[in-house]
């Protein structure tokens, strides 16, 4: 086979807390990650000559070596040198429907989606853990989106531990298309506000047993809707919100919908509310869109779904 498609899946975060600073720079997280329905399309074909091209349909879309669909494939060719030169080289096309720089792991997705398909396209016949290794090389969501379904993520987010899946839970998601909110800002701006609350290695340790053991989890694993929605928690709310005065106003209307439960994912600016089908889902996307007929608004229905990257039928 010459080319493979494939299904990149969005994540949003159900709970995410960040609990101190690392010495590798980065911060310790304790999350509860989900995919959704919502996805890019990544096809890796092979071409005759020995380089990495990338196009992609979306104007957001650096299609050169910056791009981590890119990087994704410039590492995998590095850790099997002589491949390219025996197979040939690839053409990645990303086809986007996620939202971009709105923390759904858009980017982390199509790099995870490239890793799943080089894996195929050059005979490499990697196991899903050593995917996982060398996404977490290319950023801290590249793992889960490999594997996807629900999990817990620790450590920087590449640390995985799978929930049960709830696939029958519906939502609708938000961001305005001008909003974009910067990762590494978000993160400074919460060391600086919070910084005083964080703990030292053992303090992460107590914390993550008390979130296993605690509300989040155990609606997951009852497969509670209701406590899920009513334990939904984002410290990055605390100061992205007020920081995007628009994307606050996005939220409050949503969380006054009458869905489940209401959440800015991940460093935002999207945000999602729970429903209990995809007809509650449905209707409460067309109310959301008569109480901000923005044409910047953009508005998704999806679901929760059991997978990261799939094959594309
Ligand atoms: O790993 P990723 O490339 O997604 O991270 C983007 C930026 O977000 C990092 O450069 C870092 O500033 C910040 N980050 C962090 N702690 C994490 C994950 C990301 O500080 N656990």
């Amino acid at each position: 086979m010459r080319l493979y498609s494939l299904l990149a899946a969005a994540k949003i975060n159900l709970y995410l807390e960040i609990v101190g600073s690392r010495p590798d720079g980065f911060h310790e997280l304790i999350m509860v990650m989900q995919s959704v329905s919502l996805c890019d399309r990544i096809t890796v074909r092979s071409i005759g000559i020995d380089e990495i091209r990338v196009r992609c349909d979306h104007p957001l879309v650096p299609a050169d070596d910056t791009n981590l669909a890119y990087k994704a494939a410039a590492l995998v060719s590095q850790r099997f040198p002589g491949v390219m030169a025996k197979l040939g080289g690839v053409e990645i096309t990303i086809e986007k429907q996620i939202p971009v720089g709105a923390g759904l792991a858009g980017g982390s997705a199509n790099a995870a989606a490239v890793l799943v398909g080089l894996d195929l396209l050059w005979n490499l016949g990697l196991a899903q853990g050593e995917l996982q290794a060398l996404g977490a090389e290319l950023g801290s969501d590249v793992p889960f989106c490999v594997a996807g379904g629900t999990a817990i993520a620790t450590g920087r987010g590449e640390q995985l531990d799978s929930l049960p899946g709830i696939d029958s839970l519906h939502l609708v998601l938000a961001k305005y298309e001008s909003e974009f909110v910067s990762t590494p800002w978000a993160y400074q701006t919460y060391r600086a506000e919070y910084g005083d609350t964080y703990t030292d290695a053992q303090g992460w340790q107590a914390r993550q047993s008390q979130v296993r053991s605690g509300d989040m989890v155990r609606a997951v694993a009852k497969r509670d809707a209701i406590a899920l929605s009513q334990h939904l928690y984002n410290d990055f709310e605390k100061v992205v919100l007020p920081a995007h005065p628009k994307t606050a106003a996005l939220q409050a209307t949503m969380a006054d919908l009458g869905g489940l439960g209401t959440l800015m994912s991940g460093s935002g600016p999207s945000v999602f509310t729970l429903a209990e089908s995809e007809a509650q889902a449905i209707d409460l996307a067309t109310r959301l869109r008569s109480a901000l007929p923005d044409p910047d608004l953009g508005v998704w229905t999806a679901q929760f779904i059991p997978s990261g990257v799939r094959l594309a039928s």
